[in-house]
């Protein structure tokens, strides 16, 4: 098996860690990110990178105690490039100094200018002159180590870019991975070019390599997947099956929240189309009776999770020696954050995961998505063969249609609900919008209203249209459809499904509001 060129990010717990992986992903570049304090001698030799790169972080050098990189990282004799926190930390332990104050902070965009000789980190930059970037720091360089250069300054740092040519050591003061550093990628492939990276990460290689270590994982054992039918736990399955065949049966909990045919296509795909054992565990009575008369949002997603885990246990235990136990895990899940408050965060919303489920069951994880981040998921289920229609479908939660349907869940309002988000997603996609919004869905409000329909009145439940555009699902925005739409939406749900007389258009962002209703 092929073992890719590998870089290691660094993490001193930037908020903006991940990006630096996103960049090196689009150059072809396998990387990984470690937070500082796992990184030792022994784990640096083991991972071999060709190339290291600090990340930024909320600390300052100046403290006693703040992190540090192993004195090693700078003996392995491969190129480094250090970024804010990164640049400080590589300049402080070189022999440099770091100062607070003074008034040089900087937050936001700066000019850089270029300075000194040219180095190959900076090719094609500075063409056009001065070069935008994003800065976001307290402390700052005063004084350079030995051995390193100036090569671009800006008003608060006259240090701003930095380099031992001889050594292969760069350090920035700004952060080229973020979208505010608009041509901040190119400084990213120059990296990597110099450190001579030739680009060897495809999905195509990893499709491979996942196969491979599925199989050397699993020997001749049997392993369960829980099917959502969403993007992840789909793709997992489809590569797992590619890897080990009839070894694998896949366990679809359908809990009767699924959105309208939801359940035959999931069903249909994974049995007829991948030919993939598939149990279709209908448990829609028993969720829905358990659910009755419930009407308490957190109530709500307990009793789900309860129910899920039970459910799945239920027909796991059906399948004979099965050892492991497959999930859709993605690389965003995995990356071990560098906590510096250290502080419990609230809990907004009791997250429905199979946590704890393997331990439970005395099974092994197969994680064959581990590595990954969502559109690299996308990526490989599009190498795999999956219908672009799937692949590119938006997130839909756990807990289904149970968060919403604010209020007290009946069958009769799950119909309605059901008929009127097809209606909604079929306007969307008629508009060709769908691939533009992060996520749409309706959700029935626990209300009635009074309208007039012929000439009759009419006292039926409202409607909510949600439409959000998002990066991750941490922030969104409602998405800005034009009138006609949402008049021309509004009018067909109406006139389409029975039981609803009113349609509202949600425009609350996220914060304040969730993307869900509850
Ligand atoms: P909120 O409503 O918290 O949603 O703004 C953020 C994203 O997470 C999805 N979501 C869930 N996904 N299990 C999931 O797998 C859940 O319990 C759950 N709750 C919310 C939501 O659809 C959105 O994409």
């Amino acid at each position: 098996m092929s073992i890719h060129e590998r870089l290691l990010i660094i993490d001193f717990g930037s908020q903006v860690t991940q990006l630096i992986a996103r960049r090196l992903r689009e150059l072809s570049v396998y990387c990984e990110i470690h937070p500082y304090n796992r990184v030792d001698d022994a784990f640096l030799d083991s991972f071999a990178p060709k190339a290291i790169i600090f990340s930024g972080g909320p600390d300052s050098v100046t403290r006693a105690g703040s992190p540090r990189p192993p004195a090693r990282a700078f003996s392995l004799g491969v190129p480094i490039l250090g970024i804010c926190y990164g640049q400080q930390v590589m300049m402080q332990e070189l022999g440099g100094l770091v100062e607070s104050g003074d008034g040089t902070a900087e937050f936001g965009r700066a000019l850089v200018s270029p300075a000194g000789a040219p180095l190959p980190l900076l090719e094609d930059w500075f063409a056009a002159g001065p070069e935008q970037v994003w800065m976001s720091h307290g402390d700052h360089v005063s004084r350079i180590a030995p051995g390193f250069e100036v090569y671009g300054t800006s008003p608060g740092a006259p240090f701003a870019i930095t380099a031992d040519v001889a050594r292969n050591f760069f350090a920035v003061q700004f952060h080229p991975e973020v979208h505010h550093t608009p041509r901040g990628a190119k400084l990213y492939e120059n990296f990597v070019r110099l450190a001579g990276f030739t680009g060897d990460w495809s999905m195509a290689s990893y499709r491979e390599e996942a196969i491979a270590k599925i199989r050397a994982q699993v020997g001749d054992k049997q392993v369960i997947c829980g099917l959502s039918g969403g993007v992840d736990s789909s793709v997992a399955a489809v590569l797992i099956h590619e890897a080990i065949g009839d070894q694998l049966t896949c366990v679809f909990v359908d809990h009767g929240l699924l959105r309208l045919n939801e359940a035959d296509e999931v069903v249909s795909m994974f049995r007829d189309t991948y030919n993939i054992p598939l149990i279709h565990a209908d448990e829609a009575d028993l969720f829905l009776g358990e659910l009755e008369g419930v009407s308490d949002p957190e109530t709500k997603r307990k009793i789900i999770g309860r129910l899920f885990i039970e459910v799945f246990q239920k027909y796991a235990s059906e399948i004979e020696g099965a050892e492991f136990l497959a999930q859709g895990t993605l690389y965003p899940d995995v990356i071990e954050s560098v906590s510096f408050s250290g502080g419990p965060s609230v809990t907004i919303k009791s997250h429905h995961n199979v946590g704890g489920l393997p331990e439970k069951m005395g099974l092994k994880l197969v994680e064959p998505l581990r590595e990954l981040f969502k559109d690299e998921v996308r990526a490989l289920g599009r190498e795999l063969g999956l219908p672009e229609r799937f692949i590119g479908r938006h997130p839909f939660p756990g807990p289904g249609l149970a968060i919403r349907c604010p209020g007290e869940i009946t069958r009769d309002k799950l119909d309605i609900l059901r008929k009127a988000d097809a209606v909604y997603i079929d306007q969307i996609r008629k508009h060709g919008l769908y691939d533009e919004i992060w996520q749409a869905f309706a959700a029935i409000l626990p209300m009635r209203t009074v309208g007039v329909m012929g000439d009759g009145r009419t006292y039926d439940y409202a409607l909510a249209l949600r439409a959000v555009t998002s990066v991750d699902g941490m922030t969104a925005d409602y998405f800005p459809f034009s009138h006609d739409f949402l008049g021309e939406t509004a009018t067909r749900i109406i006139n389409e499904v029975r039981g609803i007389n009113r349609v509202f258009y949600d425009c609350t962002s996220k914060p304040p509001g969730t993307i869900e209703l509850e």
